[in-house]
């Protein structure tokens, strides 16, 4: 079989790597890749935004099975083209992809379903967010604009006036364009945030293990917010009954409410949660893999990641033997550039990766880098993805930090408590949230 990757980050990385060891698998290619994917597969050079160009090579190419990995191709219909030419594509159509690529639609759907959200309000018109906020008590709000913003449409705002303040860079400013044409206000909660990734045809629902991502940039959960900067799993703020009440409270009505939508879901379906006092609640859908997520998920999974996604492809995820995981720990430290999250350097020479792969269960994937005059160097603001299995999430901690320490360049940086907020939970000092009865 020959299999497409779409995209180029680590998540991209890992789908490729994990593909390529499928027995079925003949060739791996990758569009448009990273200097890691041209080592281990081979990179096509057509935007993953470029979709007619996508179409055509995957013709000419005999390609079996194409998987999604960013949401920009998804929200702009990737998958109806293929399917419109006959192609095997992984993942939901354009209808389906609204889901993440409207907040509003989400929110809504969430509602009718009874799934666990945050209450929240819409608008059309910013004036009216405006007096909405104005008319309402001194209380925490968050701000998200409707459509895609490379995951930065979002503003907790701690005070009335954050939150006035957002609403006219989104909704009158339009910092992130047409993304800002409707907006969502939303009750704040608080509590530790978590990935719940499933795969589903639309009608069986495969839930991944659980991992917990770091969003903020620096150590301590401060900072400005990145696309992740770090992520493990299993974790352990959570145990299975809560896992299981998250399929059958959220996953299902979920996946449920698309297909009485008329939109049935393919692909993956990626709860991004909050574990409140009153028990977990849905803060958004992402309708991809999670990045750094997808890296530990990758390390752990010992079936055949294709056989896994044609079958979802296909509407057979109900006949598929049950998925064997590694039982250690996976954990990914994200090694970004100087200036990530703002604008970034690029361009410098990498060094210490082949030190770094020797280690014993590291794999080292790559992100924003790239080949120049046979050397490898930065090409973007999340660099690398380091990550380590472990028979303990500290110990898979303690390898991930080992490989990062043999890697360098000049304004290299990671977060240093990747996993930290396991602690607690290993050595008993926070309890386990019961799952809500
Ligand atoms: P989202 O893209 O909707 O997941 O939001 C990005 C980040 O904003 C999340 O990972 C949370 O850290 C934070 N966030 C979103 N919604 C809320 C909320 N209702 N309460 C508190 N934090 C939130
Ligand atoms: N890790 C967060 C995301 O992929 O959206």
């Amino acid at each position: 079989m020959k299999v497409l990757v779409v995209g180029s980050g680590g998540r991209e990385h890992a789908l490729g790597w994990k593909l390529r060891q499928s027995p079925q698998v003949k060739r791996v290619f990758v569009a448009p890749g990273n200097a890691g994917t041209a080592k281990e597969a081979e990179n096509v050079p057509i935007a993953a935004e470029d979709i007619p160009q996508l179409v055509a090579f995957a013709r000419q190419e005999g390609i079996d099975l194409t998987v999604v990995g960013p949401e920009a191709p998804l929200a702009a219909g990737i998958v109806d083209a293929f399917q419109a030419e006959g192609l095997r594509i992984f993942g939901p159509n354009k209808a389906a992809a609204e889901l993440e690529s409207s907040k509003v639609f989400c929110k809504r759907l969430l509602r009718d379903f009874k799934v666990p959200t945050p209450e929240f309000w819409t608008f059309d018109r910013p004036d009216d967010a405006l007096r909405f906020v104005e008319s309402r008590p001194e209380v925490p709000l968050v701000v998200k604009a409707d459509g895609l913003a490379a995951g930065k449409g979002v503003v907790v705002c701690d005070s009335k006036d954050q939150a006035l303040e957002a609403i006219r860079r989104i909704g009158i400013e339009k910092i992130f364009g047409q993304a800002g044409n409707q907006l969502v206000i939303e009750e704040r909660l608080h509590g530790q945030e978590l990935s719940v990734l499933a795969i589903t045809d639309g009608r069986t629902i495969l839930t991944l293990q659980p991992a917990q991502d770091h969003k903020p940039a620096y150590d301590g959960d401060q900072g400005p917010n990145t696309g992740g900067m770090g992520a493990y799993s299993p974790t352990p703020i959570i145990d299975d009954a809560t896992l299981h009440w998250i399929e059958e409270h959220i996953l299902v009505p979920t996946v449920h409410g698309m297909n009485c939508r008329g939109r049935p879901y393919r692909g993956v379906l990626y709860a991004g949660l909050m574990l409140t006092s009153q028990g977990p609640k849905v803060l958004e859908f992402n309708v991809r893999f999670g990045d750094p997520e997808c890296q530990p998920l990758m390390m752990r999974l010992k079936g055949d990641l294709a056989e896994i996604l044609l079958a979802a492809t296909e509407g057979r995820l109900e006949a598929l033997e049950p998925v064997d995981w590694d039982a250690r720990a996976a954990v990914c430290v994200v090694m970004a550039s100087r200036g990530y999250p703002g604008a970034f350097e690029k361009g410098h020479v990498i060094r210490g990766l082949d030190e770094a792969e020797q280690l014993p269960d590291v794999k080292v994937f790559h992100a924003g880098t790239a080949w120049k005059d046979s050397q490898i160097v930065t090409a973007g603001g999340r660099v690398l993805g380091v990550t380590a299995l472990g028979e303990t999430i500290p110990q898979a901690k303690l390898r991930a930090y080992s490989a990062v320490k043999l890697i360098r360049w000049e304004g290299a940086w990671c977060r240093k408590d990747i996993a930290d907020k396991a602690l607690p939970y290993l050595t008993g000092r926070a309890g386990v949230p019961r799952a809500p009865t």
